[in-house]
């Protein structure tokens, strides 16, 4: 979502007649557009700015921005700590960008709650050319104890579905091939049509091959949302369903709103309905209280549900959220050793899968020539596996049929079985 925002922003400065370089001591505007979600990236992103004060000293006339979650978290803290920079912007100001540097004296601060941030369709600047990020919703409603996404990108707001669509039909007409719905929490898109009234929508666009979507929350992820991925044909076979927690008493002090049990029943259910599909979640080790018992669950749940892959983070306390506030805070110590248990055991899982894939046929769609080795293609697999196919060169965006020679722990190898045989979507 941050990574999309930044593409906004560029939309928005190429209007006014900017154009990106890599290099910060020739550039007349430097962004931060920040990410607070774990102390980690907020710790990065301070010794950052740091560098820049040195730049700012050579060149008084370059503006300093500070964009995104720590810049709504922090707001005029983040001036006693860096005088040099020029104005904070939170993500819901976004469309201030416009102007802003005609119009406004440097020291300004934009945290404003915008409700209208869903009704405005901005410029984006892609890099891409094969996919393409789309908003449908902006903020999260749920206040997961542990997460300060609702305070920073406020209430949930849904994109207008004319918006949306039309958004996707110029996307399809510039040859995007595959669409990523973005939201906090998709399944609650709501504007005059639901998520999977939005989807069967989606699937009816020309051009698009694949559709797919982030994120979805275990609660509010409905039957008629798992018929609906089961029957339309572009909305691909892979789903990110974050459990944070196999212990129900870890779950219920997150304030995630479901139980291991009705969890699981989501995932056997998906199963039951849609073949081979892919499922990977998110795991926070370390939560105030967890306990070995409660760490012991979540590997036992990870055994069980046999996840593709897993993002699994140590948890990290926000200031303003209620899990800082609790008791028990788990040592440093402790949550590393659990983080790494967790991902010694996932490892071997998500390389089982992958062996299993080996000598399966799988639908590729052609991302890029490799980034480092010549004459090798990537591309993704419906169910978001990377694969690597030596010895082809072949243009982006194209889908193809591969078969799968070697499964490793991050990717797949493959080989094309016809001669650039170009696939339909049809399911594998
Ligand atoms: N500490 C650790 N992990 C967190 N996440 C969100 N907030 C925190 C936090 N305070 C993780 C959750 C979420 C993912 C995007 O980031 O697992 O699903
Ligand atoms: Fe954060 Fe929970 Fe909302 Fe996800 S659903 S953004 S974890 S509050």
């Amino acid at each position: 979502m941050n990574f999309h925002d930044s593409e906004k922003m560029l939309g928005i400065l190429e209007e006014e007649g900017y154009s990106a370089t890599e290099n910060p001591s020739k550039a007349d505007l430097i962004i931060f557009n920040t990410c607070s979600i774990r102390q980690k990236a907020e710790q990065k992103f301070y010794s950052e700015l740091g560098r820049m004060r040195f730049l700012k000293e050579k060149n008084q006339s370059v503006k300093i921005i500070v964009a995104g979650c720590i810049a709504q978290h922090e707001g005029k803290n983040i001036l006693q700590k860096a005088p040099f920079v020029d104005f904070i912007l939170g993500p819901q100001n976004i469309h201030i960008l416009n102007g802003l540097l005609h119009d406004c004296s440097s020291k300004t601060i934009f945290l404003e709650d915008n409700p209208s941030l869903s009704t405005v369709d901005f410029p984006v600047k892609r890099e891409n050319r094969v996919k393409a990020w789309v908003m449908i919703m902006y903020g999260c409603n749920n206040f997961c104890s542990y997460c300060v996404v609702p305070y920073t990108r406020g209430r949930e707001r849904s994109r207008p579905s004319e918006h949306i669509y039309s958004e996707i039909v110029r996307l399809a007409e510039e040859g995007y091939k595959e669409i990523t719905l973005l939201g906090q929490n998709v399944n609650s898109y709501k504007s005059d049509i639901d998520f999977p009234e939005l989807l069967r929508g989606i699937d009816r666009v020309g051009g698009i091959e694949r559709i797919r979507f982030v994120t979805s929350h275990p609660k509010d992820f409905s039957d008629d949302l798992i018929d609906s991925i089961g029957m339309l044909s572009k909305v691909c076979e892979h789903i990110h369903l974050p459990l944070q927690s196999g212990s129900d008493n870890i779950l219920k002090l997150m304030n995630r709103r479901y139980t291991y049990e009705e969890y699981r029943n989501k995932i056997l259910k998906l199963r039951r309905k849609i073949a081979n599909i892919a499922i990977t979640t998110d795991i926070i080790a370390g939560f105030p209280g967890e306990t070995e018992k409660d760490h012991m669950l979540t590997i036992r749940a990870l055994r069980e549900l046999e996840f593709d892959g897993i993002y699994a983070f140590k948890f990290s306390a926000r200031k303003g959220t209620r899990a800082s506030r609790m008791d028990a805070h788990v040592s440093e110590e402790i949550k590393s050793k659990r983080l790494r248990e967790i991902l010694v055991v996932q490892d071997k899982i998500t390389t089982l899968k992958n062996k299993s894939l080996e000598g399966t046929i799988q639908e590729i769609l052609v991302e890029s020539p490799h980034e480092t080795e010549d004459k090798q293609i990537t591309g993704r697999t419906r169910t978001n596996k990377i694969v690597n196919i030596p010895n082809v060169t072949l243009e982006k965006g194209r889908l193809i049929n591969v078969e799968i020679v070697k499964g490793m722990r991050h990717s797949l190898e493959g080989k094309i079985i016809h001669n650039e045989s170009i696939c339909s979507h049809s399911r594998m």
